[in-house]
């Protein structure tokens, strides 16, 4: 098998560059501290440093090359020599993706690009060689180096592609130059930025932009933007939509479907072919991922069923919904970890998974929520409109924490069984102390609130995972 990178090839796409010697690399990577032996090594101005420090580091933990802008002592290993090392990631995942006969699909939206992309990747990879975004690698760095990655013999590729500001997707998507872009909800997700839904809309719509030959949009059915991307992908020369959800109008549709706390029975029309399938992972919202997911595999050309047969395999991850089940006393609880992030859409859609998910015995639904962050000056207002789904949730007790959280601690009726304190360290112990066997915990907020804090005081709290 030929390298991913060869220097020659390096050299073309990044203008001629000089090389000081032959090398063949076959990752790459900026973050010095994950270099794997073979990598090549982009030297990064970050934030608080400056990724020229870490060259030798990164030679020492075994990197093919490095590429720099400025000179480095004793790097230990091929250098290649650029003007600016940003730009030239970006020259390098243009060329691994001008040079890739994938098809190609790009995954936006407010929430769920992580959950559907990691779906497409699993049901894609069991067809062919696949290729996918690492983690959230959705910027304008984790872009390139996604494309930069991309083995020559993929078949498929499927890029996730984020913003927190407008303008930010735009250029990603011609990156990415996708033959298929599904956009997977819109919703109030770093509003403060962006001002309205509206504009967030518009902005997800960019991922149209600079598509391959024949593109497909697909789009959410349901949602209230559903004509203001569809029109604005038309704008972008895109004429072919596919519709997912529940509306009698999505080609990929939702018939009916079973929830239960570990997971979903689909049944669904794919362009008015009916399929049923088991979905891993629990709630609704996974539901509605998995019909952006199927609609994508359709408008790939690869197979639908094959594809919704992996679906039962799927399930959510670390601090993204994903469940455990812990010993505690004389029995085990079960804490759903949502701490990896928050905002008013997956709030919602974590409060509707808690309502569903039934505690053992005597046990309790326990509920405990940091702030959501990136929400301009509605903050507290967002907060303070979940308490009707904080009820619907059935929760026995609600823990909350945070500066925000103060003001759904308001808006709940005071007789409800509710404690707010400032942060997670706060409420951890709180938390820990008022578990009982039985109980499902659900612990979700963004991730700058730390709520991770609080799962391991319950994990340390408990006699550790339980079996089955
Ligand atoms: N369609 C959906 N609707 C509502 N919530 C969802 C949906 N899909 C996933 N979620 C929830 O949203 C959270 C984030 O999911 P995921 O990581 O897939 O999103 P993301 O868009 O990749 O986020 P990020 O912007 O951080 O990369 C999880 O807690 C998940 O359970
Ligand atoms: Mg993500």
């Amino acid at each position: 098998m030929s390298a991913l990178w060869k220097s020659a090839e390096v050299a073309s796409a990044l203008c001629h560059a000089a090389i000081s010697a032959p090398f063949e690399a076959n990752g790459v990577t900026f973050d010095s501290r994950a270099v794997g032996k073979g990598d090549l090594f982009f030297a990064l101005a970050g934030e608080s440093t400056d990724g020229h420090r870490f060259v030798p580091d990164a030679f020492a933990r075994g990197a093919a090359a490095a590429v720099v802008s400025q000179n480095v002592e004793a790097a230990g290993g091929p250098l290649v020599r650029v003007p600016d090392t940003m730009m030239a990631l970006v020259q390098l995942g243009r060329a691994g993706r001008r040079r890739s006969r994938a098809r190609i699909a790009s995954v936006s939206g407010s929430v769920g690009k992580t959950s559907t992309k990691d779906a497409l990747r699993a049901m894609l990879a069991a067809q062919a060689p696949t290729s996918a975004s690492a983690a959230s690698f959705n910027n304008h760095v984790g872009v390139p180096i996604s494309l930069a990655r991309l083995p020559r013999d993929a078949r498929y590729g499927v890029f996730e592609i984020g913003m927190n500001h407008a303008g930010e997707i735009e250029p990603l998507a011609r990156q990415v130059e996708a033959h298929v872009g599904v956009i997977t909800t819109v919703g109030p997700v770093h509003i403060g930025y962006m001002g309205s839904e509206e504009a967030i809309a518009d902005e997800k719509a960019c991922l149209f932009a600079g598509m391959a030959p024949d593109p497909v949009a697909v789009l959410n059915r349901d949602s209230r933007h559903y004509e203001r991307m569809a029109g604005r992908a038309r704008r972008f020369g895109v004429s072919h939509m596919i519709g997912f959800g529940r509306s009698e109008h999505a080609d990929a549709r939702l018939v009916s479907c079973s929830l239960q706390d570990s997971g979903s029975d689909v049944v669904a029309l794919i362009h008015g072919r009916r399929i049923e399938y088991r979905l891993g992972a629990a709630g609704e919202h996974w539901v509605l991922n998995s019909l952006a997911a199927l609609a994508v595999i359709e408008a790939l050309g690869a197979d639908v069923d094959r594809a919704a047969a992996i679906l039962g395999d799927v399930g959510a991850s670390p601090g993204r919904g994903a469940r455990r089940r812990l010993k505690f006393g004389n029995g085990t609880i079960e804490l759903l970890d949502e701490s990896y992030n928050a905002n008013p859409v997956s709030m919602r859609a974590m409060l509707a998974v808690l309502a569903r998910t039934q505690p053992l015995g005597n046990g309790r639904r326990v509920l405990v929520m940091g702030d959501m962050r990136e929400l301009g000056n509605d903050a507290d207002r967002y907060h303070a409109e979940l308490a009707d789904a904080v009820a619907g949730s059935g929760a026995a007790q609600v823990f909350l924490c945070g500066p925000h959280m103060g003001a759904l601690f308001r808006a709940l009726p005071s007789s409800s069984p509710v404690l707010h304190r400032p942060d997670s360290a706060g409420i951890s112990g709180d938390v820990a102390a008022a578990l009982r066997p039985g109980d499902v915990v659900a612990v979700k907020g963004s991730l700058a609130s730390k709520m991770k804090v609080v799962v391991d005081a319950i994990v340390a709290a408990s006699g550790g995972e339980a079996e089955g």
